[in-house]
């Protein structure tokens, strides 16, 4: 039965037998979404979380202890024992591993068991491990891998976490926590249109006057998944601005308080995030905040306001009493209360919803490769250097045209930028963004 009727005060007639998407939000092992999840490197923790005492962890539907020997290797392991199932989370760390409390079976980070010591010399313990998955800590985040332990892929070094254009960029960890699915906080980005709505004209400005400025917007694919461009018509400026998605999970996006008054090019990142599932309807949000002069000029963000379950924007966590939330709702407000799963099957899109389409159809095709045995493409296995990624912001002066539909003209600069911007994946990260300023220079269009 269709979801909708031509006929008012139709609430009785609705269809209440609606389902989720079992396919591509469900996380845990074994299930077709889990199984895509676990091809990538996923983000664990914030480096601060974890003291001298083991940290309880779930992640994509598994509970696991996080812990770090006294020698300062990091481990992560099964939550209940190999023996009689006590949880490790209240095992004792030592020099080679962790040990646990109940009869003090001793497990080293790979999950390989050293010491049975309730049955030191009849225990079978040397013929298999206690599960463990590889760790890697990066910048003040420790990450997993949870796929088969035969294809580790290289941790990926985005281009954006180091410096090439004498922008020194302090990169503050964070995490916020959302109690819903993954996917509905990863299609958030790839619904530009809703600043118009939910960050400027609903709920007052939250960012700049300039997002209230109705968008022309075009999705495409990327090496790495996909990018919408995101252009407006600001005064004689021309705004281009890409927000990427990286298969499966990862995120990045553009200044927070951008204004586009001035010419500017390929402007960085003011967050890199990762959409990280706790189980189906618990996410993590884990990321690095990004402060340097050319993100935040007028240092309109605020360092201090970053960190474990806080960020410094509104409306992107539960801090807030009900009634604000209603007064002024933000991301989070807009995005949990979709549901704990959002219901795809009451969605009616319109055309500015083609990018959640994209993004669901890339997320179906990746779910399909991997079941069908092959490797995962988007991010590379083997990574020689830095990954080139394409979220970014660039101004550029070219007034309306006489006689030229201003949006089609708009969109075209979009769309031609967005190909020169992938194009420039081939460049030098030294070179990179000279290389756009040269082609947005020439970057001219006289008639659509
Ligand atoms: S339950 Fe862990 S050693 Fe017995
Ligand atoms: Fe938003």
């Amino acid at each position: 039965m269709k979801h909708w009727l031509k006929q008012p005060y139709q609430g009785y007639l609705r269809n209440h037998d609606v389902h989720s998407d079992t396919e591509i939000t469900q996380v845990g092992p074994g299930t077709d979404g889990g199984e895509y999840l676990r091809r990538t490197w996923q983000p664990l923790a914030l480096s601060e979380e974890l003291t001298d005492l083991p940290l309880l962890v779930k992640i994509l539907d598994e509970e696991l202890v996080l812990f770090r020997t006294r020698k300062g290797v990091l481990g992560l392991v099964e939550k209940h024992c190999s023996h009689r199932g006590a949880s490790l989370e209240f095992g004792v760390a030592t020099d080679e591993g962790i040990r646990c409390c109940y009869h003090g079976w001793h497990f080293a980070p790979d999950g390989t068991i050293l010491e049975t010591p309730n049955s030191p010399k009849n225990s079978n313990h040397k013929k298999f491990c206690h599960g463990a998955y590889p760790v890697h800590e990066f910048k003040g985040i420790i990450f997993t891998y949870m796929g088969p332990p035969d294809t580790v892929p290289d941790f990926p070094l985005l281009d954006t976490y180091e410096d090439y254009h004498d922008e020194k960029s302090d990169l503050i960890p964070y995490s916020l926590y959302y109690p819903c699915n993954w996917l509905q906080i990863a299609e958030n980005t790839q619904d530009p249109v809703h600043s118009v709505f939910l960050h400027t004209s609903i709920s007052g400005t939250q960012f700049d006057d300039s997002w209230g400025v109705m968008p022309v917007i075009d999705w495409v694919r990327t090496p790495l998944g996909m990018m919408n461009i995101n252009v407006r018509r600001w005064k004689n400026n021309i705004w281009l601005r890409t927000t990427e998605t990286i298969l499966p999970n990862y995120n990045q996006a553009g200044a927070f308080w951008e204004r586009p008054d001035a010419t500017k090019t390929f402007q960085r990142v003011a967050t890199t995030r990762f959409f990280r599932p706790i189980d189906d309807t618990h996410t993590r949000v884990i990321g690095w905040r990004y402060f340097n002069d050319s993100v935040d000029p007028n240092h309109s963000g605020d360092p201090t306001a970053v960190g474990l379950d806080k960020i410094d924007a509104v409306g992107q966590i539960e801090d807030r009493d009900y009634p604000e939330q209603q007064r002024e709702p933000g991301d989070y407000e807009a995005i949990m209360s979709q549901g704990p799963i959002a219901i795809h099957e009451r969605e009616t899109w319109v055309d500015t919803d083609r990018g959640v389409g994209m993004m669901r159809r890339l997320v179906r095709e990746g779910i399909a490769a991997v079941r069908d045995g092959k490797p995962f493409t988007a991010l590379p296995q083997d990574v020689p250097g830095v990954v080139p990624t394409f979220t970014q912001d660039s101004v550029i002066e070219r007034p309306p045209r006489d006689g030229c539909d201003d949006d089609k003209l708009i969109r075209e600069y979009g769309k031609r930028y967005g190909q020169i911007v992938i194009a420039s994946a081939e460049v030098n990260p030294e070179d990179r963004k000279a290389y756009l300023q040269v082609e947005l220079d020439k970057l001219y269009i006289d008639k659509i």
